[in-house]
């Protein structure tokens, strides 16, 4: 197997394929790296820009690559023929039919990807699966490669998933808290590893490059998954105890996060996680732990998913119950609708629970978010089917607009720019009372309190009363 890679192809040119391989690309000037996808209109968007996924600093890198040794195309045969090394970055949705529909992981785009690669292929190749996958798919990626592949042509699979964080892609992938790679152990097996982990050397420390076999490689990826969702699940069950009793989920998480078994990060409570990862991914691992028996395994993670459910609904109830018990016709602004700030990405975010919740109660919704386009949001909100469609929706592309007559703010995503606004100026525009309800806890109550805003935050109850001052 060649240990020395000069060339490397990169098959699905989306959120993971793209800037991981822009990446590699730039800081590996000696390799050449060919982008492909079977999307004629993402190809052409990589190359004319405006590039098709929004990611700070993606564009920097793009541009320093593209036409040097970075390449994006739709002839897929001839970049697998040419490379020696090859991610697979197609996407893995949730099955929607037949066995394990809503749960397990549709591979078909997995299958069809190796095919295209066994048939294209003339010399040995090292496979790299980069796409997050159910455990044990490399076996089924090589079987599909020793039946179909050329005689004298070899193949080896590897298990390298992806942990960058969407918003902070560029960065995740120029200082990884760890690179993972699984193989088989053999003399083969170790030398493919081996291709990867130099590839990587180049700007990543060597001991933070983890070798281990392709199963753990697999699951580690779900079992990261699971346990960042479970952190949010579990913050967010803590919230509502906040609320009902009278402490702060935030200062809560920080005196829970000192503990350095527990760490500080990742314990923002909100109104649900939200992703192409998180819920797709424990579905998959609750449905692999069904798949082998495994029941109790099985519902102790499927408790993650739920509480975000009721997290998600509970967010709504507050607004509804605090607006009288009625939203009907009532206007009301969603500030944010991508799944997290820093990204244009709409796969499950809590915003469209929020909206299709508000509008199951006649709402009339004016939604702002700095960076989703409104064919986007309009197609997440058709997918609802609604009676009424999309028409008590407007989309606004200027904030101020969005809260005008508004009875109510609802912040979903925590664009930084919401914890600037003019909130005096918004206040006077609105229906009075005037509610805000901050579903990411970014906001200053206390400064809204005072310029008359009636204000909920998820995980804070009201303040105090007490005649002593
Ligand atoms: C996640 C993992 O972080 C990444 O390692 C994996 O490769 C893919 O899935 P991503 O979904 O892009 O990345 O973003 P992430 O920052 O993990 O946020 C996921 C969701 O959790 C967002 O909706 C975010 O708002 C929410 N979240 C995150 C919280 O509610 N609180 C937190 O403290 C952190
Ligand atoms: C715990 C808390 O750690 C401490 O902060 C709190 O004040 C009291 O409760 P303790 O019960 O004394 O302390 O010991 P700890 O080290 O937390 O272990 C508790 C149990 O968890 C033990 O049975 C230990 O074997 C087990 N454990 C701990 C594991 O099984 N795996 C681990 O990684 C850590
Ligand atoms: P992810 O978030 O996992 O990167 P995306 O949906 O953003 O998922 O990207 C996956 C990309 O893979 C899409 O652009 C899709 O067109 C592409 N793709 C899927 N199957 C194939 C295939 N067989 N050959 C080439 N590209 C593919």
């Amino acid at each position: 197997f060649p240990t020395h890679i000069t060339k490397v192809c990169c098959i699905g040119a989306g959120y993971v394929g793209g800037p991981t391989c822009a990446v590699i690309a730039d800081r590996c000037p000696h390799i050449k790296v060919t982008i492909v996808d079977i999307s004629v209109e993402r190809i052409r968007l990589w190359n004319e820009g405006p590039l098709p996924i929004y990611e700070p600093g993606l564009e920097e890198v793009v541009g320093r690559c593209r036409g040097r040794n970075l390449f994006f195309t739709t002839d897929v045969t001839r970049a697998i023929e040419e490379a020696e090394l090859i991610f697979v970055s197609v996407n893995t949705p949730t099955k929607t039919s037949g066995l394990g529909a809503g749960m397990a992981a549709d591979l078909k785009y997995i299958e069809a990807a190796t095919r295209m690669i066994v048939d294209a292929s003339t010399s040995n190749k090292i496979i790299v699966e980069k796409s997050t996958v159910p455990c044990r798919t490399a076996q089924s990626i090589l079987t599909i490669l020793e039946n179909n592949c050329r005689p004298n042509v070899c193949f080896q699979v590897l298990s390298n998933p992806e942990f960058l964080a969407e918003g902070t892609a560029i960065a995740d992938l120029q200082a990884p808290d760890r690179i993972l790679i699984g193989g088989m152990n053999s003399p083969a097996g170790k030398d493919a590893q081996e291709a990867l982990v130099k590839i990587y050397s180049n700007w990543v420390p060597r001991k933070r490059i983890i070798t281990t076999n392709l199963w753990s490689s697999e699951l580690s990826k779900l079992a990261a998954n699971a346990m960042l969702a479970q952190r949010i699940s579990s913050v967010n069950a803590l919230s509502a105890l906040c609320e009902a009793t009278g402490a702060d989920i935030d200062e809560v998480a920080t005196a829970v996060g000192w503990d350095t078994r527990i760490g500080p990060n990742f314990l923002k409570a909100g109104v649900g996680f939200g992703g192409s990862c998180f819920h797709k991914d424990i579905l998959n691992l609750v449905y692999l732990c069904e798949s082998l028996n495994l029941p109790e395994v099985a519902h102790y993670w499927k408790q993650v998913v739920d509480l975000n459910e009721y997290q998600k609904t509970r967010f709504v109830r507050k607004i509804i119950s605090n607006l009288f018990h009625t939203v009907s016709n009532k206007r009301i602004a969603i500030l944010g609708f991508a799944f997290k700030k820093n990204t244009g990405d709409t796969r499950e975010t809590p915003a469209l629970t929020v909206v299709d919740c508000l509008l199951a109660e006649d709402a009339q919704l004016s939604i702002y978010d700095p960076v989703v386009s409104h064919e986007q949001m309009l197609e997440d909100i058709s997918s609802l089917r609604r009676p009424n469609g999309t028409s008590n929706i407007t989309l606004n592309t200027d904030v101020y607009e969005a809260c005008k007559e508004a009875d109510a703010l609802v912040v979903c995503t925590e664009w930084d720019q919401f914890k600037t606004l003019d909130y005096k100026r918004i206040y006077q525009s609105m229906r009075k009372p005037a509610f805000i309800f901050d579903g990411r806890l970014i906001l200053d109550p206390i400064e809204l309190r005072q310029i008359g805003f009636s204000v909920e935050i998820i995980g804070k109850s009201q303040p105090i009363t007490s005649a002593w001052k």
